[in-house]
């Protein structure tokens, strides 16, 4: 048996940086056969021909078939995994209005052929922008797809969060635990280290002694050099984030599918830590028997209690918008 695997977007940049971490066993293990299904648009399909070729040229031993479509009903037969990385940028002068609209005419259309295709226990992964509300529209139009089985990607968030408190501590990043991103994948996130540890040790002493007021370091340094991590790549690199989104995909998918102790994901609510039913929003989880769990019961302090609810009220915007346009 192999897992079926479909990417959309598969002709894109993340597309190119993801397929072949794929391949080679990084996501699934060195022991599980992979069949890959590339779904695009009609301008696309070249491009992933084209990697579809490359792929054959890998001689991945774990690769047992690669089919590129741009049919929605042949791209999701079977999709075990669905990576719904493929999206609509927000253009010049777009509103966000404009952008969700856009994304619906994407997102609902596979959220339903996802439903009517894809295997009963499909786990649908969404890193295509604006990535919570794609997830909630997708999930809305999958009909008897448990939404459980939907999540979106906050996993790169907490990685930069993780580095950057790595760095600022001068630590390993392994002995970095417990960092959690809150809320939307956008500019109002809120990277959380009330919880983290450095080798066992409260992330929040350990800063302490090197930064001195850590309320302070956190407001004008970390939180936003985290939540503008994705601006300073685009104006250093001159293009976004791809391979460090790559890997934060397959960091994401294979801990969804393996189990973790803790990390980030942005899931639907059942009304945890005061985030509104249905939204699905970026929480604390543990992954076991491949569902995601809530981590529940942390202690949330004033300060974080105001920047999570930001960063929701932006996804209540966000829904509010969605709902206007009969999406949900
Ligand atoms: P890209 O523009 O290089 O590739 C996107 C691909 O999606 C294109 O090949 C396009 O033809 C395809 N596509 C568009 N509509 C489609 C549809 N309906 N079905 C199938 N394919 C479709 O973009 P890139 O750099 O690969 O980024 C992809 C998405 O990931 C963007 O929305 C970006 O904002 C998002 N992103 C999300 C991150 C996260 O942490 N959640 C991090 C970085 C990027």
């Amino acid at each position: 048996m192999a897992t079926t695997i479909t990417l959309t977007g598969a002709g894109g940049q993340i597309g190119y940086a993801l397929l072949f971490r794929i391949a080679a066993g990084d996501m699934l293990g060195p022991d599980e056969h992979v069949r890959l299904r590339l779904l695009e648009i009609p301008q696309g399909l070249k491009a992933a021909e084209g990697a579809a070729l490359e792929l054959q040229d890998a001689a991945f031993e774990l690769l047992d078939d690669v089919e590129v479509t741009d049919d929605a009903a042949v791209g999701f037969d079977g999709a075990n995994l669905a990576l719904l990385v493929g999206a609509r940028p927000r253009g010049p002068g777009m509103e966000r209005g404009d952008l969700l609209a856009a994304n619906g005419g994407i997102f609902a259309p596979q959220g339903r052929a996802i439903a009517a295709h894809a295997a009963s226990d499909v786990r649908v992964s969404v890193v295509g922008n604006p990535a919570n509300t794609n997830a909630l529209i997708a999930a809305a139009a999958a009909d008897g797809v448990p939404a459980e089985q939907f999540s979106a990607l906050t996993r790169l968030d907490e990685n930069r969060a993780r580095a950057q408190l790595a760095a600022a501590l001068d630590a390993p990043v392994a002995d970095i635990r417990g960092v959690t991103i809150w809320g939307n994948h956008s500019a109002t996130q809120y990277p959380d280290i009330s919880h983290a540890t450095v080798a066992g040790r409260p992330a929040a002493d350990a800063l302490a002694e090197r930064v001195g007021d850590v309320d302070a370091w956190l407001d004008s340094e970390f939180i936003p050099r985290v939540a503008k991590r994705g601006a300073e790549i685009i104006e250093v690199r001159g293009s976004s984030s791809v391979a460090s989104a790559a890997s934060a995909t397959i960091d994401h998918v294979r801990d969804w599918v393996q189990g973790a102790e803790w990390t980030s994901a942005a899931v639907v609510s059942r009304g945890e830590y005061g985030v509104p039913e249905g939204l699905v929003s970026s929480f604390p989880v543990r992954s076991a028997g491949g569902r995601w769990q809530i981590i529940e019961g942390l202690e949330i302090d004033e300060r974080s209690r105001t920047r999570i609810d930001a960063s929701v009220a932006e996804l209540i915007d966000e829904r509010e918008a969605v709902r206007t346009l009969g999406l949900l």
